[in-house]
C-alpha cells in the first residue's frame, strides 16, 4: 500500500472526560509519566502526527516527526516556518488526503493527538483510539475529548455512535489509577 493505512487517536482524560481546563490548559492532575512514555513510543512509530495549533506533544523526538498542524491561518496547505517536517493545514481549503500526500507519509499509522475539535473531526476515520483515563482527576467545566460530549451524550455514546467499541482496560500506572483502553472499529 502507498501511504498511511491506519488512523489512531491518543488522549488522556480525567474521570469526567476532560482533556484540559476551561482556559485550554492541561492540568498536572492528568499528566502522568507512564502515559507520556506510552504516547511518545507510539508517536515514534507513527508515520505522521496530526494536531491543532495548541497541541504539540513535545518530547525528545518531536522535531524529527512528520506533522500536520490544523489552523485557519492558511487557506489550504503551507509549510510551517516554526517546525521542521511540518505542514500547516486548513481542512476548509484542502482534503486530508492532499495534506497526507504533501507531507509524504509512507505506509503505517497516522496519530491524531487533539485538541477537542481535531479529535471530533476524525471521528468517522479512526481505526483505533487509545484513551488513557486518569481515574482520580476531575476537571469541572473543562474541555471534553469530543465536541459532542455533554449533558445528553457521554464519551462512550460518542464512540459507539461512530462504530467504535472498547477493549479491556490495561494498567499504565496502577498506583496512580492510570489505565488505557483501546476503542476499535
Ligand atoms: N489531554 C489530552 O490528551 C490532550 C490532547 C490534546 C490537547 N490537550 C490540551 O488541550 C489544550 C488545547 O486545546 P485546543 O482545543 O485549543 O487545541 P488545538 O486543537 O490544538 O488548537 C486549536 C486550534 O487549532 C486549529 N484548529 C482546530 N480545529 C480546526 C479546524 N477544523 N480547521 C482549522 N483549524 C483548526 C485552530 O487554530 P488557529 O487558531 O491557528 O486557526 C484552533 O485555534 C491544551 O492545553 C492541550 O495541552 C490535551
Amino acid at each position: 500500500m502507498i501511504g498511511p493505512d491506519r488512523i489512531e487517536g491518543y488522549a488522556i482524560v480525567s474521570a469526567d472526560g476532560m482533556i484540559a481546563d476551561a482556559g485550554g490548559k492541561m492540568p498536572d492532575t492528568i499528566r502522568n509519566k507512564a502515559d507520556q512514555n506510552f504516547l511518545q513510543a507510539k508517536l515514534d512509530r507513527a508515520v505522521a502526527v496530526v494536531h491543532g495549533r495548541h497541541s504539540h506533544e513535545g518530547g525528545p523526538n518531536a522535531a524529527g516527526r512528520k506533522r500536520i498542524v490544523l489552523t485557519r491561518q492558511v487557506a489550504s496547505l503551507a509549510p510551517d516556518p516554526s517546525h521542521p517536517h511540518s505542514l500547516l493545514w486548513n481542512p476548509a481549503g484542502a482534503t486530508f488526503e492532499a495534506a497526507v500526500k504533501a507531507i509524504g507519509a509512507g505506509p503505517g499509522a497516522i496519530a491524531i493527538i487533539g485538541g477537542t475539535d481535531v479529535f471530533g473531526l476524525f471521528l468517522p476515520l479512526y481505526d483505533a483510539f487509545h484513551l488513557t483515563l486518569a481515574a482520580r482527576a476531575r476537571i469541572p467545566g473543562g474541555r471534553p475529548l469530543f465536541p459532542d460530549v455533554g449533558p445528553t451524550s457521554t464519551l462512550s455514546d460518542v464512540f459507539a455512535q461512530h462504530g467504535l467499541r472498547a477493549g479491556p482496560p490495561r494498567d499504565l500506572d496502577a498506583a496512580a489509577g492510570i489505565t488505557v483502553t483501546t476503542w476499535q472499529r
